[in-house]
Parts: structure tokens; C-alpha cells; sequence
């Protein structure tokens, strides 16, 4: 056997998925919260967009803090996929990966279990990584703007939601997030040790996990179709 590192091992790697995931949602869920000032109306939004980034001065520099939020992000996304991608390679290896069905499941040939954790996770996450270099183009840098580039965050929420297929494609990646999260949020609190059950069903992660990616996932569908209904304009 090969020796390596204790931070490198299958657990430290778990334990960086977990955590740099925890904060991701903590971020998710105050981003959800901030898109919500969208009902508030456009002067709301702008005065809490512009917050945003004169926060903490003038001890800390214009932008500050959303500087240090994007550099804890990116180091969570870096860290995130680097461990994703470790311990995929790793689960492939030693699971004698030669092409062709991994796990015996007793559900029958199709491994249910398999096709919906593969899925949600490797391959929402996939999804997941490109909705966020779209929406950063989208809303906060505005090099692709549908229905109309503009200076006020509401203005290019709004201008870009009342167009169905920028809805639509929200839509798809809202619920990728709310799948991959529904699964993630359990699985981290299941490596930080908070599992007590032996069974999915029997676990309190369960409900607890249900509600997070259920909040999350709604309260970012609201803003995109309540602009395309036209409650919001
Ligand atoms: C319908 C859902 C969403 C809406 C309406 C929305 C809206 C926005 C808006 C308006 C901004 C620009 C804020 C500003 O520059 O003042 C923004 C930035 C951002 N959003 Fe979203 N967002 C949504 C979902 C998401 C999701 C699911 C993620 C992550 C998976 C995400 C990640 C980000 C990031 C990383 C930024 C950049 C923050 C920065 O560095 O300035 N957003 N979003």
C-alpha cells in the first residue's frame, strides 16, 4: 500500500467537501434571502446591491468585504471540486473500474442508488459549475445580457426574467442546485459525525436536509417567475 499524507487521506478529503459545501450553503442562503428584496421594489434592491459593497468602510476598503466573500467562495469551489474530482478517481480505482456497472445493487440491474447519487452530485455539480460562470456573465458582469444590459441590479433581473427561456434555463439550474443540495447537505452532516441512524428514512438529516434544500431551491425560483408573471416589474 502507498503511503500518503494524512491530509490527503479519503476522510480529510470527506471532511473538505463537507465544510467548504457548508459554506457554500450559508452563502446560497443569503444570497436567496437577498434576491428576495426584489419584491420590494427597484430602489430597495439597488440601495442593497450598492450596500453590498460599501459594507465594513471605511475600515475596510470599497468592495472589501464582497472581496473576501468571493475569495472564501472560490477557495470553497477550488477545494469543493478538487476533493469531488480525488475521491471520484479513487472510489473508480478501487472499485476495479473496467467500463462497466460499479455496484451490485439487490434493486435490481439499473442500482437505483447509484444513478441518483451519481447524478445529483458528479453530475449536478457539473451542471451547477456552469450556471455560475452564466450567471456571473449574466448578472453581475452583464457581458451577456438577454432583454437589456443596465446600470441598476434590478433593472438586469427584471429585463433578463421577463424572457422565458433565461426562466427556464434558471429553472433547470435552480432545481440541479436544490438535488445536489437535498443530497450534499445530508452527506455532510453525515461526515461531520451528526448521523445517528442507521437507516435514510430513520435519520434526522433527513427532514433537516429536505427543508434547507426546499428553502434554498424555492426562495430562488420566486424572483424569476414572479417577473415573468408579471407580479414583479
Ligand atoms: C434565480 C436565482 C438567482 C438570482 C436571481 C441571482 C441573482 C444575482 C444577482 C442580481 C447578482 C449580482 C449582484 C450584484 O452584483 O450586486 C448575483 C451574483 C452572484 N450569484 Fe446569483 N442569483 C441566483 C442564483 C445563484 C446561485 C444558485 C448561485 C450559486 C450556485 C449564485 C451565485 C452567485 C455568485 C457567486 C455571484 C457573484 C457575487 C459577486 O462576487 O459579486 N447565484 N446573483
Amino acid at each position: 500500500m502507498t503511503r500518503m499524507p494524512a491530509r490527503r487521506s479519503t476522510v480529510a478529503l470527506k471532511f473538505l467537501m463537507a465544510v467548504t459545501g457548508l459554506i457554500m450553503v450559508g452563502y446560497l442562503l443569503l444570497h436567496m434571502y437577498g434576491n428576495l428584496k426584489v419584491f420590494a421594489g427597484q430602489e430597495a434592491f439597488d440601495e442593497y446591491a450598492h450596500h453590498l459593497r460599501t459594507i465594513g468602510e471605511p475600515m475596510l476598503p470599497h468592495e472589501g468585504l464582497l472581496w473576501i466573500v468571493r475569495v472564501v467562495l472560490l477557495a470553497s469551489i477550488i477545494g469543493h471540486a478538487y476533493a469531488a474530482v480525488t475521491l471520484w478517481r479513487r472510489n473508480r480505482k478501487a472499485a476495479g473500474y473496467t467500463g462497466g456497472k460499479r455496484y451490485h445493487s439487490a434493486r435490481g440491474s439499473a442500482g437505483i442508488q447509484r444513478s441518483y447519487a451519481s447524478f445529483t452530485l458528479r453530475w449536478g455539480g457539473v451542471v451547477i459549475a456552469l450556471f455560475v460562470i452564466y450567471h456571473l456573465l449574466h448578472l453581475t458582469g452583464n457581458q451577456i445580457h438577454p432583454g437589456g444590459a443596465s446600470d441598476s441590479p434590478y433593472q438586469r433581473v427584471v429585463n433578463g426574467f421577463e424572457i422565458w427561456w433565461v426562466v427556464l434555463s434558471y429553472t433547470v439550474a435552480m432545481l440541479a442546485v436544490g438535488l445536489h443540495l437535498w443530497h450534499g447537505v445530508w452527506s455532510a452532516l453525515a461526515t461531520l459525525g451528526a448521523n445517528r441512524s442507521a437507516t435514510r428514512t430513520g435519520s434526522r438529516l433527513t427532514p433537516l436536509a429536505w427543508i434547507v434544500s426546499g428553502i434554498i431551491t424555492i426562495g430562488f425560483l420566486l424572483p424569476p417567475w414572479a417577473i415573468l408573471l408579471g407580479i414583479v416589474d
